[in-house]
This record gives structure tokens, sequence and C-alpha cells, in this order.
């Protein structure tokens, strides 16, 4: 499985200048409001990514009256151990896995592969579809190898098309991308039909364990962006045309999929409990994790910032559990000290974060 085994981070937020080695299974950061949870969280996130989920603006991770951050991190992959190093300035960013400049960011990613959970990934549930698109794609792009292609050609044939309907082009000059559309959005399609359904079984299976006082079990419905019944997207396509040329833009296609959630034909967001809904958008991301584990035989590290607050005692207890049963890396934040006796100290490591400063609580048995 993949690990994070050491994260040095200097100037990062708040986060001054500090060496983490963190265990194999759990490892939690506990601390006040504005200790730097969430920029603990942020830097490994950026050493994944290139980016921040919380800024399009890098410049502000800088600590503020500092030029430059950099963290540097060790990950253990297939019995080897690999160096990323980040450093940004105000104005240029460095990237490199092994010493070398990175190419493309899936480079990094297939380094360091995360999986977050955060409160605001709440937003696949009560957001648009935007939110649970992305998610359906992360897995399809980890899961197969021809959908990125896919994707990508898709993304350009409806920019042309899009381009064409908004410049009033000719018709046939228009049409020229449909093929193009047609045949990609087939694709990603039937990728995301398949994902959909392989993740299903991991999906249940986590609900019945976070969940067990549910009587009902989910289902995810697939809906592919166009409507069914309708015909064929290529009969799609032309019987839009005239409404596409007066929006100026496709109305319909892979651009426009989703997925549903529902317990019992009920949407989640109205049969579930606010605490339940947490603890469903939690099995979402772990059945994700673990669909990933099987098919690239290679486990995520699961990052979770701020231990889904508003669960009662024993959901939380039951939660943790299921985090320490799994063979997956977690590092997670919580404000919650009281979290530290239940947890398996042969399997978890601890720190106490105060203003930007770590402590070590606890340390693993592994080590
Ligand atoms: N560039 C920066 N330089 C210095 N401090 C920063 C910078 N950006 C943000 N901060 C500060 O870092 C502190 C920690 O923020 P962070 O969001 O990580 O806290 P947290 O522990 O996650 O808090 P909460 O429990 O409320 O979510 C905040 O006080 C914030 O103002
Ligand atoms: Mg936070």
């Amino acid at each position: 499985m993949a690990k994070l085994l050491e994260l040095q981070l200097q100037h990062f937020r708040n986060l001054k200048s500090y060496k983490l080695t963190f265990g194999p299974r759990l490892n939690l950061i506990a601390g006040d409001n504005a200790a730097g949870k969430t920029s603990l969280i942020e830097a490994v996130w950026a050493l994944s990514s290139g980016r921040s989920f919380r800024t399009a603006k890098p410049q502000q991770l800088i600590q503020h009256d500092t030029s430059e951050l950099t963290l540097f991190a060790k990950v253990e992959q297939q019995h080897q151990v690999h160096a990323i190093g980040l450093s940004r300035s105000e104005e240029k960013v460095f990237i490199k896995v092994d010493g070398e400049a990175i190419q493309t960011q899936a480079e990094l990613a297939s380094k360091l592969p995360v999986q977050l959970l955060t409160p605001e990934s709440h937003r696949l549930l009560e957001e648009g579809p935007k939110a649970r698109r992305q998610y359906l794609d992360w897995g399809c792009f980890h899961q197969s190898q021809p959908f990125i292609n896919a994707w990508r050609h898709y993304q350009r044939a409806l920019k042309q098309r899009n381009h064409g309907l908004k410049s009033r082009l000719p018709k046939e000059q228009i049409e020229l991308w449909n093929a193009q559309l047609i045949e990609t959005a087939h694709a990603i399609d039937q990728i995301r039909e398949k994902y959909v359904e392989d993740l299903s079984p991991y999906l249940t299976e986590f609900c019945q364990a976070l969940m067990p006082e549910l009587t009902v079990l989910p289902e995810c419905h697939f809906r592919t962006g166009w409507p069914k019944s309708s015909g064929t997207f290529t009969q799609v396509l032309e019987s839009n045309f005239h409404k596409d040329l007066q929006q100026g833009h496709t109305q319909y296609g892979c651009h426009r999929a989703d997925i549903k959630f529902r317990f019992d034909g009920q949407d989640a967001l109205m049969k579930l409990s606010r605490g339940q809904q947490k603890l469903f958008v939690c099995a979402l991301l772990l059945a994700q994790a673990s669909l990933y584990e099987k098919t690239a035989n290679e486990a995520v590290i699961m990052l979770i910032d701020d231990l889904p607050a508003e669960l009662d005692a024993h959901h939380r207890e039951t939660l943790l559990k299921l985090l320490q049963a799994l063979d997956i890396q977690h590092i997670l934040t919580s404000t919650d000290k009281a979290l530290i006796p239940l947890l398996d100290a042969d399997n978890a490591k601890v720190w106490q974060l105060e203003n930007g400063q770590f402590s070590e609580l606890l340390q693993d048995g592994c080590q």
C-alpha cells in the first residue's frame, strides 16, 4: 500500500517548520480551531496535486512575512521510496519527484495517490451534479486507462462545437464535431456506468458498517446526461440543434451526467439525518478508496479533515474502528481530544497541534 512516511514543512500557511514521521495506519492531528489542521491536510494535498483545495491563489499558501514555502515528502510505493518536493515563491513553483521536474499532474498523483474527505465533501449530496461528476471521474480515471483520452477528446469536441454554436457558423460546420462527440460520449458513458456498477457493493458494505441502524440499502443510479427517452445521443443532438444554437452551447451530453443516491426510492438527502448524511459521504469516499485498492493493487492515503463533527459518540467510535481496521493509511484531524483514548495504541500516532506547532502525543506500536 502507498504510505506517506515523512513530511517536512516550512512556511506553509501558519505551519512553521516541522518534520512529521507518519505511522502506517492511523495518524491523528488534534487541535483547536485555527491550530493549522486543515493547513496540514492541504499541504499533503498540494504534494499530491500541485494545488490547494481551498484557494485558486496558491500564493496564499506562503506564510505571511516569508517569501517561500517548501514541502518535502517521502512516500513508499511498491517497496520503493520516492521523494517529492515542492517549493513555491510569489513568482515560481518547482515540483520534483526523485529529483526530476514532473511533466504532468497525473504523474504527481500517481506517486502520492490520496483521497480527500473534508466538511466540504458534503457538497456531493447537497450541490448540483458537478461535484458528483468529479467524484465519478476520479474513479473512472484511475480505473480505466482509455477514460482520460476519451474525456480529453470529448472536451475538445464540445469546446469546438460550442464555439461554432456561439459564432453561429453554418450547420454543416458545427456538425463536423458531432462524430467525435458521439464516439467519445459513448466510450465515457460505458466506463462511467461500469464504474458505478463496480462501486455499488463497496458502498453498500460501508453503509452497513457505518450505519447498521439503516434497514434499507443505498441505490446508485447513473444518469447519462441526455434524456434516454429522446433516443440515442445522435438523435438528441439532431433534435436539439436549434435550441443549442439559440443558447449558444450544447445542452446535452456527458458534461451533464450525474449519479443519484437513493434509499428506498428516496433521495439520500431526504431520507438520511444530517449525521447519517456525513457518514454516507464517508462511505462514498471509503468505497472509492477500496475499489481503487482492488483495481490499482495499490492503496490510496485517506486524508480526513475534521473527523465528521456532528456525529454522536457511538457513530464516531464505529467510524474510528472501521478506519483502523482498513489496510489504508489515514491522516485525520479533529478538534476533539476525546478521540485519543478510543484509538488502538498499537496502530495509531497522535500529534497535538497548537498555533502551528506540533507535539507528538502517541507513538504507534509499529514503529
Ligand atoms: N499564509 C498564511 N500565513 C500564516 N497564517 C495563515 C496563512 N493562511 C492562513 N493562516 C492562518 O492559519 C491558521 C490555521 O488555519 P487552519 O484553517 O489550518 O486551522 P484549523 O486548525 O483547520 O481550524 P478549524 O478547526 O477552525 O478548521 C488560521 O488562523 C489562518 O488565519
Ligand atoms: Mg480546519
